[in-house]
């Protein structure tokens, strides 16, 4: 099989970010730092992906599931023993190697797709992407010969004063034909500042054999940035959520403060909505066409249709349909739906439960396990009463019924259609289409009350 495939270095701890999770698992632009990188592996052209893990490797594969084969580096003895372990998985394999670390969730699969068309057209062994860096401390200095060809790539530990001055970095990013680079890994030591065995030191080796070694040069150094502390993730983050809000609002979106809008990189949002501050759109989040969104909203894996207004609204896992206004104060929790054109505010809380269309919930309400039919109104203060301590039930409010204020619905219970509810009433029988429970005490007048008190 010839072709491109990578593998993905992830085997270290991340010990600056002083954290229990694996570094490439913590979240940036709402997905794992592997994530993004498996993604534009993907994006690239990438026919199989192969992840190098260590520190945490179980909660890595867990993480990724079948997204990767995984290989498992015992002791981290360096870049070039990583990709060692990757051996015995691509014997059968013919093509292009890419090599990427699981640490850089800036890279785009355009970038990548260039690495490896520029490693064919070239008809190189090894091809490595560099970059101009503003401070390149830290990273490995690439060394050209007068013709300029890659000559060698040296560590900011192992270089002298006149290498360190180069400003030309490697990104530890690579494409290597699969053959030359693991007969090359076979060759190196680890006689170096760091006593470990280098990937860079394969492009030495190969350059020495006279076999072609190549470069590409990033315009953009910010994509193959690395991310070792929660400083740099924030940074990362910032960079990720920009990138996003420039992709809406050059797509017909209105958002008036990017800087306090935060939008995970999978979701979509129509053209003219506007996006107040304060707004976070996370996960699968679709958001339709013409909707005022925010401000001070949060909206996770929901889905909402054209003409929505959301102000100062959660929801979570719920679908809402087309002209539904939303807010302020209103938490819609997994599993509800609501249709077209309903309203509902002012501190309402909505679980598990349908509302159909029209249906008006406008204050202080809590709604459990129920199905609401269109066109009802829930009067303000109205509850389902859905646990009994144990157990939930669910209840049934059937369409055009109006439920007075205040009222206890006992679930399991029907509202039958067009029924109505006296205020203030606790309903522990169903009532039938059409007509009126009442479930409350009569009231009461005693007399001259105020005299007999003194
Ligand atoms: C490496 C490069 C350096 C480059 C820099 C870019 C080498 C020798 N140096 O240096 O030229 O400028 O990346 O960021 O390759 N890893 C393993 N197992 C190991 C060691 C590392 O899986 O035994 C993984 C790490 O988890 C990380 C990646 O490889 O994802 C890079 O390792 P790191 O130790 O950060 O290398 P650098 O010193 O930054
Ligand atoms: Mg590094």
């Amino acid at each position: 099989m010839a072709g491109l495939l990578t593998v993905v270095l992830a085997a270290g701890k991340g010990t600056r970010m002083k954290s229990a999770l694996p570094k490439v698992l913590h979240r940036v632009g709402g997905k794992p730092m592997l994530q993004h990188v498996l993604d534009a592996a993907n994006e690239a052209g990438s026919e199989k992906n192969v992840v190098v893990v260590g520190f945490g490797g179980q909660t890595v594969k867990e993480a990724i599931g079948s997204q990767a084969e995984f290989v498992v580096q015992e002791e981290q003895l360096g870049t070039g023993h990583a990709v060692m372990q990757a051996d015995q998985l691509l014997k059968e394999f013919d093509g292009t190697v890419m090599v990427l670390c699981g640490d850089t969730p800036l890279l785009q699969g355009e970038l990548l797709a260039k690495l490896y068309n520029e490693h064919k057209q070239a008809g190189a062994k090894a091809t490595v992407l560099t970059a101009k860096m503003p401070n390149a401390t830290g990273y490995g200095r690439i060394i050209r010969t007068v013709s300029g060809t890659v000559r060698k790539i040296v560590e900011q530990k192992d270089a002298s004063a006149e290498e360190l001055l180069v400003d030309e970095v490697n990104s530890g990013i690579y494409c290597f034909e699969r053959a030359a680079l693991f007969e090359s890994l076979a060759k190196l030591n680890c006689n170096n500042a760091q006593g470990e065995y280098y990937l860079t030191d394969v492009l030495e080796i190969l350059g020495k054999e006279n076999e072609k070694v190549w470069a590409v040069v990033a315009d953009d150094y910010e994509q193959t940035l690395g991310i070792n502390s929660r400083v740099q993730l924030a940074g990362a983050e910032h960079i990720l959520r920009r990138r996003k809000t420039i992709e809406l609002m050059d797509n017909g979106v209105t958002i008036m403060d990017p800087a306090s809008t935060f939008i995970d990189m999978q979701v979509t949002v129509g053209k003219d909505t506007i996006i107040y501050p304060f707004t976070w759109l996370e996960g699968n989040t679709a958001i339709g066409e013409s909707c005022e969104i925010g401000p001070n909203s949060r909206f996770t894996d929901t889905t909402i249709g054209d003409n929505v207004t959301a102000h100062f609204s959660y929801a979570h896992e719920c679908e809402i349909a087309d002209d539904v206004i939303m807010g302020p104060y209103v938490h819609l929790r997994p599993a509800t739906k609501i249709a077209k054109g309903v309203k509902i505010g002012n501190f309402v809380e909505v679980k598990n439960s349908t509302i159909g269309e029209g249906s008006k919930l406008p204050h202080l309400s809590y709604i459990g396990d129920t199905d609401i039919g269109s066109g009802v109104n829930m009067g303000c203060g109205t509850i389902t009463v859905n646990y009994d301590g144990k157990r939930k039930f669910r209840s049934t409010i059937e369409d055009d019924a109006f439920v007075g204020c205040n009222s206890n619905l006992v679930s399991p219970v029907t509202i039958g259609k067009g029924a109505y509810v006296g205020a203030g009433s606790t309903i522990t029988k169903d009532v039938p289409p059409a007509a009126l429970g009442i479930g409350r005490a009569r009231q009461t007048n005693i007399e001259g009350w105020h005299d007999k008190r003194k």
